[in-house]
């Protein structure tokens, strides 16, 4: 199984398995950016020599500064981590909540982490009926919760949150953590954001990713906004210098590239309706999606399931996420990303060359 370490975009499992090289793959099975890494981190690499010798600052301030000043926050109410991952982590750690909400389907890193302090973990189900927007009927009764953890857009569903379900939630004195590591790429993100609201509130927290906008996911860098009392101690909490000297410097010189940002977005715009009609004329399922990746099904009568579809393009050096790995998801539930015109022609043509043929079993890989 390609996701037998619990993502996408393992590579070197993906070796292991088919024998093909790392870098000899098509791969659709992590979110990232395919326009990027920006040009300016290649400048960074060069400079970097010279800092390797040294301490990274251990309060990460030119980078959390500019962070203030792009999204016009205190400086005071930005923690920053060693990718969203560590956000996520660091916030349940500290949270320490005995019960908790997370939709069904949701990354699968908010139930990790929520095990790890033993919280009763409650799903919040989303309905494909629904398009798999999360509504306020299928929300637990209030006061029940310690904690809400919620994708903004959602991962893999792509769907991002009503802002009155959200507002409702904190209104009602329920703690909410929003994941929104995959909202830079809406064009909306500034109305969408909850950063604002996060930026002063006692019970609102924001993560954000750098690595999936940026396409740095080496580099691991994400950041979390919250009021500044319990950003002090998320960072009192945190492993000294775990923000490398390298991710600061390239997460300071990314975050002004307004013109990467607007490629990005145009290229979003045209490319996802695109893959959505041809992938859709190939018999799949596409739901909407308001991000960078595509929620599909396979058609019930093909036979074709996700561990199977996933096995056979992989045979083609092609790279796809088995969504029926999420809880709350079915068999015939796969994710991909959007990445390049050709590139994603090259998936359209193999997954209609596949729904054509009978369903190959295969030996688990
Ligand atoms: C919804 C979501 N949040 C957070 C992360 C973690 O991102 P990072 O690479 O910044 O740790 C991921 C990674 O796939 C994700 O899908």
């Amino acid at each position: 199984m390609l996701e037998k370490y619990g993502h996408g975009g393992d590579l070197t499992t993906a070796e292991e398995l088919y024998g093909r090289p790392t870098q000899k793959w098509l791969d659709f099975s992590a979110n990232m950016n395919p326009l990027g890494p920006p040009e300016s981190v290649q400048s960074v690499l060069e400079r970097f020599g010279e800092h390797i010798g040294r301490y990274p600052d251990p309060r990460v301030r030119g980078l959390r500064q500019k962070i203030a000043e792009k999204y016009r926050i205190p400086v005071e109410s930005i923690w920053v981590g060693n990718g969203a991952a560590e956000c996520i982590d660091g916030i349940v750690k500290y949270l320490r909540p005995a019960s908790a909400a997370v939709t069904s389907p949701a990354f699968t890193e908010y139930e990790d982490a929520l095990h790890k302090v033993d919280a009763k973990v409650t799903h919040i189900p989303l309905r494909a009926e629904q398009d798999y927007r999360l509504i306020a009927e299928d929300l637990p009764p209030a006061g029940n919760m310690d904690l809400y953890m919620i994708g903004h857009p959602n991962n893999p569903t792509g769907r991002t949150v009503e802002a009155r379900l959200i507002k409702n939630l904190l209104e009602q004195g329920e703690t909410v953590v929003l994941d929104e590591a995959f909202i830079d790429f809406q064009p909306e993100e500034e109305e969408l954001t909850f950063i604002r609201i996060a930026a002063q509130h006692p019970r609102c927290f924001v993560i954000r990713s750098m690595t999936k906008f940026y396409t740095i996911p080496g580099i691991r860098l994400g950041f979390a906004v919250s009021h500044p009392d319990h950003i002090a101690a998320l960072m009192k909490q945190q492993i000294p210098w775990s923000v490398n000297g390298l991710a600061q410097m390239i997460g300071e010189e990314v975050l002004g590239d307004d013109g990467y940002a607007e490629r990005t977005l145009l290229w979003l715009a045209e490319e996802r309706e695109w893959f959505r009609r041809q992938l859709q004329e190939t018999g799949l399922i596409c739901y909407p999606s308001e991000t960078n990746f595509l929620l599909l099904e396979l058609p019930a009568r093909s036979g074709w399931t996700a561990p199977l579809a996933q096995r056979w393009l992989a045979r083609r050096g092609i790279l796809i996420r088995d969504a029926s790995l999420f809880y709350g998801l079915h068999e015939r539930c796969l994710r991909t990303a959007i990445r390049l015109r050709e590139e994603n022609a090259v998936l359209v043509s193999a997954l209609r060359d596949m729904l054509a043929s009978e369903p190959e079993g295969g030996g688990e890989e």
